[in-house]
């Protein structure tokens, strides 16, 4: 018993062990209670697993029955007169029944799924989108490249392109003009380490049409600035 108790206690720490490394950085504890409370319930459902499952593996080694034998046995080995719990067996027909339910009317194979529905829409916005951007003419360039700009470079250079202190600068001075779009996209793909900080390459992360319309944009903006 004492064995089982320490090694019930080793299994714990272990598994504990492996939850916390498996989740890894994005789990620091101490920092936020919502992933202290997640630590201490995993806690809490791995002890009630291995000790119950203990609880029981000693009971199968230590325990004798009794009761009354049926008649039939083989080779001597009897079988107890163990009608099944009523409980019991309503529970196994209601699970029975739950899953035809299950398989028929809730949630049958071919009936609606919500992410086949969100398949079919981003399917059908992607086909939208392309049909949009096939031809695209200067201000869509522009348009795309506002929206491009407004999630990968705002952070940085502003929401105006006109720069943040301390982080990157104006993008909309007359120098950028000389660049040109191929240029200017040169710059982006490549990305810069300068003495303010260090802006990521972009050719990994956007494609080259997005690159393109996000230099159409920013001279789009620079361009009352003079050449
Ligand atoms: C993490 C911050 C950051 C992000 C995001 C960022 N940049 Fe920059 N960017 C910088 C910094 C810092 C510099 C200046 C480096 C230096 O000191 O020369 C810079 C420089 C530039 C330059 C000048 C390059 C050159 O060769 O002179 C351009 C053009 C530019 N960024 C455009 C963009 C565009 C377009 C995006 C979005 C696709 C973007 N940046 C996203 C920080 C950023």
């Amino acid at each position: 018993m004492k064995s089982m108790l320490i090694g019930g206690l080793i299994l714990v720490v272990a598994l504990m062990a492996g939850t916390y490394f498996v989740v890894g950085d994005s789990f620091k504890l101490g920092e936020d209670y919502i992933n202290d409370l997640t630590m201490l319930a995993g806690f809490a459902i791995l002890s009630i697993t291995v000790f119950v499952a203990l609880k029981y593996v000693n009971q199968i080694k230590n325990d004798t029955a009794s009761g009354e034998l049926v008649e039939d046995n083989w080779d001597g080995i009897g079988e107890y007169k163990n009608p099944v719990p009523t409980g019991w067996g309503l529970m196994f027909i209601g699970t029975i029944v739950w899953l035809l339910w299950y398989w028929t009317i809730g949630y049958p194979t071919n009936g609606f799924s919500q992410i086949g529905q969100y398949n079919e829409e981003v399917n059908n916005y992607q086909t939208k989108f392309e049909d949009t951007f096939k031809n695209i003419d200067q201000d869509g360039l522009k348009s795309m490249g506002q929206s491009v700009f407004l999630v990968q470079c705002a952070p940085c250079h502003g929401v105006d392109a006109e720069g943040i202190s301390g982080k990157a600068q104006d993008l909309t001075v007359p120098m950028y003009q000389a660049y040109g779009v191929a240029g200017l996209s040169a710059s982006i793909g490549m990305g810069k380490k300068g003495e303010i900080g260090t802006m990521p390459a972009f050719k990994d992360r956007l494609t080259e049409k997005q690159i393109e319309a996000v230099s159409t944009y920013i001279l789009s903006l620079g361009e009352q600035n003079g050449k």
